[in-house]
Parts: structure tokens; C-alpha cells; sequence
């Protein structure tokens, strides 16, 4: 059996790595498409670099580009590469720009696809990744959910066949790499921040970076927070605070793009949150760190109703009674995401 493997962004590279990691323990025979959608060293290749994935077997060099643009340079690109290597079946993720081009490819080549983080929805049609995830999870021949919400969206529109609840990669990584994670944070020492005394915030959201009254009032919430605000910035959003002439707070500490380890350190020494990532939710979760989402909505739902995430949209007066008040109680419920196999779950059902 040949497996393809694609991914493109940040995000990708990391829910791969546990999946890339039981391929090679498996000594499948596979490849691997990297679109090059992300291509900055902090967006890209530390995390090969960092959690040792191995280097991609096919680059498609797309780089950044308008949105369709984008994804029909990834078809056209990825499909020759299906005909000449002729894969069994083609693993993506989630609901990127990378995902829906490649997933589109094997459509073309009748090669069948398999979708993990499956059945996730914002139902917020607003989101270009919304509709992609629609797409990918129409066009699966294997849904692996990391969640039971994501089943029953799913079974809600008809999509049960080789519907499975696999649990989550993220956690997969997690686990295994928990005792680096638990390591004191390089950045936080060199920037003299101490234990719970900073706030970490990541925003890349179209929704709020392409909208300066969200991005101002965001921003305009977390200038009153009386400890640093620590900011790994996203380039999207850094064009954007440029494009806007908007100034940051005195209060923020902006730092580039980090790794995989170096961010969830800071996390996990943080007092709490603040992002509108996907990822970083389950995350701040997996690491018991209060989460504030500047989103009116999540995909992860389960963090909010065990208690440990809040959706506090970019309205200024709850974004400030957040950073004042919020403080879960007891500890999450790890098993809601499964229990760290999510990779061997998958292989084991498409090797079938
Ligand atoms: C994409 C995904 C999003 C994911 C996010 C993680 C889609 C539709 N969205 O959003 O789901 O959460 O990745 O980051 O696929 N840029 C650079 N260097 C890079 C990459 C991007 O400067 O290495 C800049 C470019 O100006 C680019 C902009 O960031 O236009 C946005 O990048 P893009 O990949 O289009 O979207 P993301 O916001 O990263």
C-alpha cells in the first residue's frame, strides 16, 4: 500500500507528525506533498526541523496567492503527482487551502481520501475554512473524527460510511512529547516573565485580521491588562496592525512565529490564553491553561462545556471580565479527545 501524505501550513505539519511517525514505524511505503502555502522558517520548517518529521518528498512551491489562485495551482500541481505515483490513498487534514486542493486532486484521479479532524464545524459560513472542511468531508472516503461531535455532525448530513471517532492527533503529540513540554520556556527566561504572570495571545484570523474594528477592539481590551501580553504574531497579522497604522499596546511583548515547543511552553507557564487559533484551544486544554476565544464560535465546543475555554467574540467589555475573572476549576477531560492512539487508529482502519 502507498500512502500520499499533504500538508502546506503550520497547523498541518504538526497534527502530521504523530501520523508520519506511525507510517515510518510501520515502514509503509509513502509520500509526502508539502504545497508550500507556508513557507517562512517559523511557519515552516522548525517544526520539521524540531519534531523531526521527514522532509517532504514533493514541494509544490505555491506560496501565498489569492485564495482560489492558490488552491487551483495546488490541484493542477498535485495532480500530476497522483497520476505518475499512483498512491492507494491520500491522508489530509482539517480545512486548509492545502487540504481542499489536494483532497480535490484525488477526486480528479479517483484516489481515494481518508480525512482526519473530520466532521468539524463552526457553522459559521463566513470562515473560508468552514467551507473547505464541508468539501473535503463530502469528497472522504474515510472520516476519522477526533471528537464525538464531530460524528454526530456528520451523521447529521448523511456522511456515516468509514465514519469513525478516532480521537485527536494533537493529543497524540501531546502525550508524547510531554515531559519536553513541561520544560521552563526559553522566551519567558529571557524576557524576565515569571510563572503565571503573562498572558499568551495569538490571532490569524481572517475574521479578525482583515477587520480593523475587531483587531482595534481586541487589541484596545488587552492595552488595560495590568501584566505583559505575550504575542508570537502571525505575518498575516503583522501586515495587517501595519496596513491599519495601529500601535501596540505598552503592555505587549511581540515576538516572531514560535515552534512547536517553545510555543506551548510559554503556554503552559502562562496565566491564560487568548487566541482565535483552532489548535491553541485544544491545547491550552490538553495543558490545563484557562482559555479566552476571540471567536464567537468554536469547533471545539467540548473545552467550553467542560469549563475551560470561553467565547468571548472581539467585544471589549467580555474580553475584559475574561482576562479579570476566568479561572476553571478541577481538571479537563482528556478522554473527550481520545487517548493519544489517534495515528494507530487510523492507519489500522485504512490498512484494512
Ligand atoms: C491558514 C489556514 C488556516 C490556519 C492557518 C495557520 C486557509 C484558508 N487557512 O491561514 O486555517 O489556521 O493557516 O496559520 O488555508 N504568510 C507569510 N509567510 C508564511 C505564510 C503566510 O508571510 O509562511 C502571510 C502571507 O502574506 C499570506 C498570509 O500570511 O498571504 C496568510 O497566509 P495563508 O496561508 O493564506 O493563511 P493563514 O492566515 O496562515
Amino acid at each position: 500500500m502507498k500512502i500520499a501524505l499533504a500538508a502546506g501550513t503550520r497547523p498541518e505539519f504538526i497534527q502530521f507528525e504523530p501520523i508520519v511517525r506511525e507510517v515510518k514505524k510501520r515502514g509503509l511505503d509513502y509520500l509526502f506533498i508539502h504545497s508550500g502555502q507556508h513557507y517562512d522558517y517559523e511557519m515552516d520548517k522548525i517544526f520539521f526541523d524540531e519534531m523531526h518529521v521527514p522532509a517532504p518528498t514533493h514541494y509544490l512551491s505555491v506560496g501565498s496567492k489569492l485564495p482560489g489562485e492558490q488552491v487551483g495551482e495546488i490541484i493542477t500541481k498535485s495532480e500530476k503527482i497522483f497520476l505518475e505515483e499512483k498512491p492507494d490513498l491520500l491522508l489530509v487534514t482539517g480545512d486548509t487551502n492545502t487540504a481542499l486542493g489536494v483532497a480535490l486532486a484525488a477526486n480528479k484521479t479517483k484516489t481515494r481520501i481518508g480525512h482526519f479532524e473530520a466532521g468539524m464545524r463552526s457553522f459559521d459560513r463566513t470562515m473560508p475554512e468552514e467551507n473547505n472542511r464541508i468539501i473535503i468531508d463530502n469528497i472522504s472516503d474515510y472520516l476519522f473524527c477526533p471528537t464525538k461531535t464531530g460524528v454526530e455532525n456528520l451523521t447529521r448530513c448523511g456522511l456515516t460510511e468509514n465514519l469513525y471517532n478516532v480521537g485527536d492527533v494533537m493529543l497524540d503529540s501531546m502525550l508524547h512529547y510531554r515531559e519536553n513540554i513541561r520544560m521552563p520556556s526559553q522566551v519567558a527566561g529571557d524576557l524576565g516573565l515569571k510563572e503565571r504572570e503573562y498572558f499568551l495571545l495569538t490571532i490569524h484570523r481572517e475574521a479578525n485580521t482583515d477587520n480593523e474594528t475587531r483587531l482595534r477592539s481586541i487589541l484596545g481590551a488587552l492595552s488595560s491588562v495590568q501584566c505583559p501580553v505575550v504575542f508570537p504574531i502571525h505575518p498575516r497579522t503583522r501586515q495587517r496592525i501595519r496596513q491599519y497604522g495601529l500601535s501596540l499596546p505598552e503592555n505587549f511583548v511581540t515576538i516572531p512565529p514560535q515552534g512547536y515547543f517553545e510555543f506551548l511552553r510559554l503556554m503552559y507557564h502562562a496565566r491564560m490564553l487568548l487566541t482565535d487559533s483552532g489548535g491553541a484551544q485544544k491545547q491550552a486544554f490538553f495543558l490545563a491553561r484557562p482559555c479566552v476565544t476571540l471567536r464567537p464560535n468554536s469547533e471545539w465546543m467540548e473545552t467550553v462545556e467542560n469549563g475551560w475555554n470561553i467565547l468571548v467574540d472581539s467585544d471589549r467589555e467580555k474580553i475584559t471580565k475574561a482576562v479579570a475573572g476566568f479561572s476553571p476549576r478541577g481538571t479537563p477531560d482528556l478522554t473527550l479527545f481520545g487517548d493519544g492512539h489517534c495515528a494507530e487508529k487510523i492507519i489500522d482502519k485504512i490498512m484494512i
